[in-house]
């Protein structure tokens, strides 16, 4: 018995070791001619969670921005869940951000609905004819812990509330990786330190996240792993870093 489980767990399935997110020498270089990322290598696993840092300018959305194929990779290529995203036809592009949730440092609610109308509209354009969409919502809602909000409108709600519904309206459509750019940018240091909280709860249940931030407090109270990128490369990959270089003022 005791055997059987030693070699089962010698040799996990193929798919487990394949990373969720891995990135081979992907450079971008906008049409202007700025080189946003000059040849990253990334891995990233299932349940990973990580921040993305650096200063403004570094490349960090434009690594979210490649990852969603919102913009594709001037070289390398780029794999999610086994798929090469970089060379994807269009056709594809639907299903793959369905694997995604993602939110901003600006929370884009439609402000002339209500938090539950603002996260059912999210679930209607991503799976038309949703059954139990109001239990959906409401689950969504009470994970952030907002469900005493739900016929509020956007107005009515703090900053931090406001980044709550888009993260809500984010997850309503189960994505296997949460995508977080600047998502405390607008927010003072305690709704920042709620928001970080609500991530790690949310990777806490199996999903992937990675959080783009240059908020040095968070990052050096929560340690995890820190991506550094500068000047559009990646200058450090620590498990449970900081985010300074330990014991120096640099990335
Ligand atoms: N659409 C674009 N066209 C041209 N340059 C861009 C575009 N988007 C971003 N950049 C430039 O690419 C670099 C990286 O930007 P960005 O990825 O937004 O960095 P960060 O999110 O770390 O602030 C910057 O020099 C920025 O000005
Ligand atoms: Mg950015």
């Amino acid at each position: 018995m005791s055997v059987a489980v030693a070699e089962r767990s010698a040799a996990p399935p193929q798919h487990a070791l394949r990373p969720v997110i891995s990135f081979h020498g992907v450079s971008k270089v906008y049409p202007n001619g700025t080189e946003a990322l000059r040849d990253v290598d990334l891995a990233i696993h299932q349940g990973d969670f990580c921040f993305l840092v650096g200063p403004s300018g570094a490349g960090k959305s434009t690594l979210v921005r490649l990852l969603i194929r919102d913009e594709a990779p001037s070289t390398g290529r780029i794999f999610i869940d086994g798929q090469e995203v970089s060379r994807m036809s269009h056709r594809k592009l639907p299903k793959l951000r369905r694997k995604f949730g993602i939110v901003f440092q600006d929370y884009k609610l439609l402000t002339r609905r209500t938090v539950a109308q603002n996260v059912a509209f999210a679930l209607q354009v991503t799976r038309p004819g949703q059954r139990h969409m109001r239990e959906k919502v409401e689950e969504v809602l009470w994970i952030v812990g907002l469900e005493d909000k739900l016929d509020k409108f956007p107005d009515e709600l703090s900053g931090g509330e406001q980044q709550r519904v888009a993260i809500a309206r984010a997850l309503v459509h189960r994505p296997r990786i949460f995508l977080a750019d600047e998502p405390t940018g607008n927010l003072d240091p305690d709704t920042s330190w709620g928001i970080v909280q609500l991530l790690l709860q949310i990777n806490h249940r199996g999903t992937t996240v990675m959080m783009a931030t240059h908020n040095r407090e968070v990052v050096d109270l929560v340690r995890r792993r820190v991506i550094a990128i500068d000047n559009g490369r990646v200058v450090r990959d620590e498990a449970e870093g900081s985010y300074l270089r330990e014991g120096t003022a640099t990335l």
